[in-house]
């Protein structure tokens, strides 16, 4: 196989971003955090005073941000209307509200398609990660992973990233926004049939890393 495709997904706090960006990297693979783009609407619709709880004024403002992501895997980028935002997408306030965004389906058919057209021009290939990339938007992926931990490493992981948050407030939060990603009607959170499940609870990050590897190597 001349590119190669692989799609990661899972809930929040398994390791995607960690893992997939380095499995990029060691492959010479692009890299496309897809629940960044999901922030970036978010935080743009906040920005721009859009009632994020009215899915009918989500769904006719989802077309106005131009969101444009950088897909080198060293150095990720998320533009929006030409403005850095990878600080700001990163805030409590948008990991609240990004589920209720990312639900509407005028927000996922306009993302899918970007993503799609993302992954169609990379030249070796890619690495993918979100929460419906193996069932939706790549189904035809020639890898696809589903990460898994238990909830107590995903609120320890988590609040180790923002350095001293409270790890129950954490798990909470976590537990809230998977329950809405998994349950909502349009592209829910959820393992395809034929993505290969890992469970990363008792694993470090570079075994977690080793194991993809090895499983894109052999589909080469
Ligand atoms: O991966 P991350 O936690 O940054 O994703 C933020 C949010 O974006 C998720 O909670 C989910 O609501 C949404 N998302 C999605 N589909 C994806 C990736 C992320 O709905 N493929």
């Amino acid at each position: 196989v001349e590119s190669v495709i692989v799609a990661i997904d899972g809930p929040a706090g398994t390791g995607k971003s960690s893992t997939s960006k380095a499995v990029a990297a060691q492959l010479g693979l692009s890299y496309l955090d897809t629940g960044a783009q999901y922030r970036a609407i978010t935080w743009w619709m906040i920005s721009n005073g859009v009632d994020v709880s009215d899915p009918a004024a989500i769904a006719t403002a989802a077309g106005k941000p131009s969101i444009v992501s950088g897909t080198d895997p060293a150095a990720p980028t998320i533009t929006v209307d030409g403005m850095d935002a990878s600080g700001p997408i990163r805030t409590q306030e948008v990991s609240s509200k990004v589920s209720a965004v990312s639900a509407v389906p005028e927000v996922r058919t306009l993302i899918t398609e970007l993503q799609r057209s993302i992954a169609a021009t990379a030249a070796t290939g890619i690495v993918v990660e979100g929460r419906d990339i193996g069932t939706t938007v790549l189904p035809d992926a020639d890898l696809k992973i589903f990460l898994t931990a238990s909830p107590e490493a995903r609120a320890a992981r988590r609040s180790g990233e923002l350095k001293g948050a409270d790890v129950a407030a954490t798990r909470e939060a976590l537990i809230k926004r998977d329950a809405a990603d998994s349950s909502r009607k349009t592209s829910p959170l959820a393992k395809a049939d034929d993505a290969v499940e890992v469970d990363t609870t008792e694993l470090t990050l570079q075994q977690v890393i080793e194991c993809v590897v090895t499983l894109v190597e052999e589909r080469r």
